[in-house]
């Protein structure tokens, strides 16, 4: 279901403002994500390619990161917009270290206007391999 930005307008402006600083110089193709962490803090990242393609980050890891450096470990709910029209869902490399931080996060995939549509990390990454597999 497609919904506008209501209680969304503070991680929509940081993931817009984090995809302007993107670095995607080989893609073309700049991606800005913002999450919020249990603390009500925002988090903001975009992708940093490099000239060694595979060693490219996307926005959604430098968001997580950008929240663990600053010492929080839980995500409520993170937002991704990439350079439209469309919307685009985090790739699921992001989507298994989303998990590793908010198996239960919301993850909001956002168009340049701010139309959201929202899912659940589970029902992206369904039956996925987290910390509590490796409790035997
Ligand atoms: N990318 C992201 O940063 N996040 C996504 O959700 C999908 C893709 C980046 C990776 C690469 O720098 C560029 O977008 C094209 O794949």
């Amino acid at each position: 279901m497609v919904s506008d930005m209501s209680g969304l307008e503070d991680l929509f402006a940081a993931a817009l403002a984090a995809r302007q600083r993107a670095y995607a110089p080989y893609s073309r193709f700049p991606v800005g994500a913002a999450l919020r962490a249990e603390s009500g803090a925002v988090y903001a990242g975009c992708n940093v390619e490099n000239a060694a393609y595979p060693l490219g980050v996307c926005a959604e890891t430098a968001a997580i990161s950008a929240m663990i450096a600053a010492g929080e470990r839980r995500i409520a709910e993170i937002l991704v917009v990439g350079p439209g029209p469309g919307r685009i869902a985090p790739c699921g490399a992001c989507r298994q270290r989303i998990a590793e931080f908010g198996a239960g996060a919301l993850v909001h995939l956002a168009d340049e206007q701010g139309a959201i549509e929202t899912f659940a990390l589970a029902d992206l990454l369904p039956r996925a391999f987290g910390p509590e597999s490796l409790k035997t």
